[in-house]
């Protein structure tokens, strides 16, 4: 671009809204933050915040995002914009499910929007591709503590969750080493294996159980046995909240346990973690415990990594939008970032494909993936 038309264009001032949506992750305030920061500074360009993603659009209840809301949010853990799961076409509004797209549409031209940020993971993209179709400028950036966003090689959010999963295996080590136990530890991450594959390799589990590859019960507990064998009476087991095992029949407990595929209080049915615990008890003999790590791993202030990657990504978003680029996703490329086009991001998960460097150095450390 022509430096003339580069001055021309910051003369001319750019209104911005952004909101975040789905799940909250580590970061996103440091992306909000970024792409106000260097939109004003570099740009001029006023912003808005929408609160509770979708559904802060549709109601429109927004936020100035001058510098005095962006000031001291680097740090803080969650969204100052809040965030939801509601989705512009399947909106729950009183007892009914609406398509509000129309509502949406008609509040970004109200604010004179030029362009609409929205922060999110695999649904956000879907959604907010949806509102590109209907006419609105859209850019996108990818969040999840689950890394599943395809077209991006990580996403921000991640590194937090396998930091805070990573430390809770590594407590987890010095209580079952005590007790002579098999700790199983749940982690997030949805159908994708990123974070109990990362935290389970980095803190030094035995087993590590992971969507892409469903386990046979048997040769876990096989596993575990030979390291009793070996002189280790304990063994740490993670878990992807999304691992299934391999053949359902696997799914009963052994008929001598005298255990029922009940939770041990009330009639609630047993997920597969609660289930692989129990069956690991029966089949190796020592006694077993689940810890489930929930949303823990969302929670809290972002680690250096995850703020330095969403303000490299906020900062790239308002040169993108200065640019005129929409109808994307902006991509991390290892330092730098790609504007991806949004139907090539959406419809898709970027799950951990069975040759990653990954797996092989788990498998070279004699790590039980359970198959
Ligand atoms: O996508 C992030 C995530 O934390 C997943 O790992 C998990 O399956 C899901 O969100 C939990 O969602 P919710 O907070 O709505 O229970």
């Amino acid at each position: 671009m022509l430096d003339s038309q580069k001055t021309e264009r910051i003369a001319v001032t750019q209104y911005i809204g952004i909101l975040t949506a789905g799940g909250d992750s580590p970061g996103l305030n440091a992306a909000i933050r970024a792409v106000g920061k260097a939109g004003m500074s570099a740009y001029k360009m006023q912003i808005i915040g929408f609160r509770d993603g979708f559904r802060g659009l549709m109601e429109n209840r927004t936020v100035t995002l001058d510098s005095a809301a962006l000031s001291g949010i680097l740090t803080i853990g969650g969204t100052i914009l809040g965030t939801s799961r509601d989705k512009p076409q399947k909106m729950p509004v009183g007892s009914k499910t609406m398509d509000m797209t129309d509502v949406m549409v008609e509040t970004y031209h109200k604010h004179h929007l030029d362009a609409l940020v929205c922060l999110g993971g695999g649904g956000t993209q879907k959604n907010a591709y949806h509102l590109m179709k209907h006419g609105l400028n859209i850019i996108t950036l990818p969040k999840t503590i689950d890394n599943d966003v395809a077209m991006t090689d990580i996403t921000f959010g991640y590194d937090t969750a396998l930091t805070i999963a990573t430390e809770a295996i590594d407590r987890l080590h010095s209580t079952a080493h005590s007790h002579h136990r098999i700790i199983v530890v749940e982690v997030m991450g949805h159908n994708a294996g990123w974070l109990a594959l990362g935290a389970g390799i980095a803190g030094g589990a035995d087993v590590i159980l992971i969507p892409e590859i469903p386990y046979s019960v048997d040769k876990v507990a096989a596993s575990i046995r030979q390291r009793v064998r070996d002189g280790r009476a304990f063994s740490i087991v993670a878990v992807s909240e999304g691992a299934v095992p391999l053949d359902s029949s696997e799914d009963i407990l052994p008929a001598k346990s005298g255990k029922k595929n009940k939770a041990k209080s009330g009639t609630e049915p047993l997920t597969n973690t609660q289930k692989l615990t129990q069956q690991l008890e029966v089949l190796t003999g020592l006694e077993s415990r689940v810890t489930i790590l929930g949303h823990v791993q969302r929670g809290g202030i972002p680690t250096a990594a995850d703020r330095l990657l969403a303000t490299r990504l906020g900062a790239a978003c308002a040169d993108y939008i200065h640019e005129g680029i929409f109808g994307v996703m902006i991509a991390v490329r290892g330092e730098t970032t790609e504007p991806v086009p949004l139907d090539q991001v959406v419809g898709k998960r970027k799950t951990v494909p069975l040759n990653h460097p990954w797996i092989h150095t788990a498998r070279n450390l004699g790590i039980n993936l359970g198959d």
